[in-house]
């Protein structure tokens, strides 16, 4: 068999693995049915689950390996999950064994292997999970215990502290690399967790000649068209954005690549992207504190309709009813001003708003929800958009952008949704296609 095929058919196990695990759990139900409820009858349901969660199990194991072989995955915790899982297939055998011939044992001997079963499948699976979701998948958002550095990265006492490496490119590898780079699973032996590890490079030797980007593996990688075999992230993961590949170029040529290098010491537009992502201490909870109910109180006063979505991060959702904007939507705009970091859904549909406006929507640097439908903003206006980092949801219904303006949205890499229905732009437009294929969902209907 060639090893694509391996590979192709070791992929199922993944999916393979929830029969086994379904079987031998039911059947441990069934088990628990008939010893409670004394139905005699269900020992038959029993031996029957048995069997067919040993034998999916086997199947399950098989896959394993094969999928093993197409490398990546971490020695030692690989090696404990497929030993757990060649012990699970042999217990749940001797289970069903021991079940079928139940009148030759004791019951204590019966439960003890199930209960064995049911330890090694745990064990299985929790190694399984590891290995591909990474060790700390289950707890990092538990409510106990310190998350690790890793996973929130490190928080900042302010801006001058930044580091280009640790606080702005490692995020970066963090959110769309690590799955595949990191110690448990290091695709092409690369692990990117830390700057250590990323000096020691891959199976190929070193990933980055400091000073030299041109020649740096990494850079290559990143920059190639997204169809080549070498491309970076694999497996159609969500790319780097244009920023994100600068900010990696200057690291390496102007920053030599010194994992201490300032963020101070890169280019202004470095600086302006990279600012709003930053970890700074205190930032949410200075808003938290600062959810002024006495300022919300004046917005409502003065029409707007104000939620609060999170009292942890005093996120807001404000509405501005079109029957409340008449003409002046221009002088209460200025009113969200005060409160402008705290606003996640801003709502001015049908407001009257112009082109003029939205400089000040511009500056709503945490704003995910915008709905200026039936509004005359026109290509020009929407360019003020680009500058908001988080923004997912944009609705521009019945405004006047056009095939110019889908320039700006193209460039806005946080976007997951758009709506574009009664505008002039074209469904079958190629950057109306364009936008489509990375990942933003375009909407034409109402
Ligand atoms: C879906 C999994 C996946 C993701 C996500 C991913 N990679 Fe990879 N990467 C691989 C695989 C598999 C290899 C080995 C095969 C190859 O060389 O193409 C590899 C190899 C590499 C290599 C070459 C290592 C060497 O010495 O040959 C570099 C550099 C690299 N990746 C960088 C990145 C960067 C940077 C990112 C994030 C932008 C990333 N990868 C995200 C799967 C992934």
């Amino acid at each position: 068999m060639t090893q694509d095929l391996i590979t192709f058919i070791g992929r199922f196990h993944p999916l393979w693995v929830h029969l086994p695990i379904g079987f031998l759990i039911i059947a441990v139900f069934f088990k628990a049915y008939l010893a409670l409820g004394k139905k005699p009858t269900m020992q038959e349901a029993v031996n029957f689950s048995l069997l067919l969660g040993a034998i999916s199990a086997f199947v399950a194991a098989v896959l394993g390996f094969m999928l093993s072989q197409s490398g990546g995955y971490d020695g030692d915790l690989l090696d404990i999950h497929l030993i757990a899982g060649w012990i699970t297939v042999l217990v749940s055998g001797i289970a069903w064994w021991v079940n079928k011939n139940e009148s030759r044992f004791t019951k204590k001997l019966n439960y003890a292997v199930m209960g064995l079963m049911i330890l090694a499948l745990s064990i299985t699976g929790h190694f399984g999970g590891s290995l591909t979701h990474g060790e700390d998948y289950l707890t990092a958002y538990a409510p106990f215990g310190e998350k690790p550095e890793e996973t929130k990265g490190r928080v900042l006492a302010k801006v001058e502290d930044a580091e280009v490496f640790t606080d702005v490119i490692q995020p970066v590898f963090r959110s769309k690399c690590q799955s595949c780079h990191r110690p448990g699973k290091s695709k092409g032996e690369l692990n990117l967790v830390s700057y250590e590890t990323l000096l020691k490079g891959g199976e190929n030797g070193p990933v980055f000649i400091a000073a030299d980007a041109g020649k740096s593996e990494l850079i290559r990688r990143v920059t190639l068209s997204s169809d080549h075999d070498d491309f970076m992230p694999a497996e159609g993961k969500k790319p780097l954005t244009e920023e994100e590949i600068q900010v990696l170029i200057w690291w390496i040529a102007k920053g030599k690549a010194d994992p201490k290098v300032s963020l101070m010491d890169a280019d202004e537009e470095i600086i302006a992207w990279a600012k709003p992502r930053l970890n700074i201490l205190g930032r949410e909870k200075m808003i938290a504190v600062s959810i002024d109910t006495a300022y919300l109180k004046t917005l409502e006063k003065m029409g707007f309709r104000v939620r609060v979505l999170s009292h942890e991060t005093g996120a807001l959702d404000v509405v501005l009813p079109s029957d409340v904007a008449k003409e002046k939507a221009t002088d209460l705009l200025k009113a969200l001003l005060p409160i402008k970091e705290q606003i996640y859904w801003l709502s001015l549909a049908g407001t009257g708003i112009q082109d003029s406006d939205m400089a000040l929507i511009g500056q709503l640097s945490n704003l995910k929800r915008l709905r200026i439908e039936n509004n005359p903003i026109s290509d020009s206006g929407i360019s003020a958009l680009r500058s908001l980092p988080k923004i997912e949801s944009l609705n521009l219904n019945g405004t006047k952008v056009s095939e110019a303006g889908l320039e700006t949205l193209a460039e806005i890499h946080s976007l997951k949704s758009l709506y574009l229905w009664n505008t002039a732009i074209d469904p079958q437009d190629v950057k109306v296609k364009k936008i489509s294929a990375a990942g933003v969902k375009v909407v034409f209907g109402s």
